[in-house]
């Protein structure tokens, strides 16, 4: 398994944050759709009271960050990105071991994504943090492209059926 690259460090985002990490967006994960999550769009997530938006840095700039939403029993990872030279040291993996270890202890049950369905790397990443495919959502990118939506289960089916609605 990567070790983390022990020069990166995560910590919730602020404010001016928000336009680096919706470049981001544009340039690594919505590149062909046309750029949704704009510098608003992200300001509002990491103002929101029931999202979390992660920034992993080095010293010198951002190497990635994630935002998920928490709803009442599962949390939407909505985005999750790192820049290509640092890849493959972890920086994925850190951030998204934040926010799991976050939405089980807000007693979520499952952590549930959209990726785009040719997109192998990212979904051989989420397959190896534990995530199955679940269903094929056509059209689901602006009707031009196919998402897969994979899950996460943070708790055994029969404990999750229990939980008070
Ligand atoms: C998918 C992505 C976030 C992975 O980030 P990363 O920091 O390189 O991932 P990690 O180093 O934490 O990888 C952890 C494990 O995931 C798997 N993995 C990650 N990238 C992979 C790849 N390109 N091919 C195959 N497996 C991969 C490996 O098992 C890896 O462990 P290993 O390096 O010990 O083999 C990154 O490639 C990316 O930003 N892609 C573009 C944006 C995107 O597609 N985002 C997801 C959709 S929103």
């Amino acid at each position: 398994m990567t070790e983390t690259d022990p020069n990166v460090e995560i910590m919730l985002a602020r404010p001016t944050d928000a336009l680096a990490l919706a470049e981001m967006s544009r340039d690594l994960v919505e590149s062909g759709l046309g750029w949704s999550w704009k510098p608003s769009r992200i300001l509002s997530m990491i103002q929101h009271p029931e999202a979390v938006v992660l920034i992993a840095r080095t010293r010198i700039e951002t190497a990635g960050f994630a935002i998920m939403e928490f709803h009442d029993e599962h949390a939407h990872l909505n985005l999750l990105a790192v820049k290509p030279r640092h890849r493959r040291a972890g920086v994925a993996r850190a951030l998204l071991a934040w926010l799991e270890k976050s939405a089980r202890v807000a007693g979520l049950s499952r952590i549930v994504l959209e990726v785009r369905d040719r997109n192998q790397e990212a979904r051989d990443f989420y397959d190896s943090m534990g995530f199955k495919p679940e269903e094929i959502l056509d059209g689901y990118y602006r009707g031009r492209e196919d998402a897969l939506r994979m899950v996460l289960e943070l708790m055994a089916p029969e404990v999750a059926a229990q939980r008070p609605k």
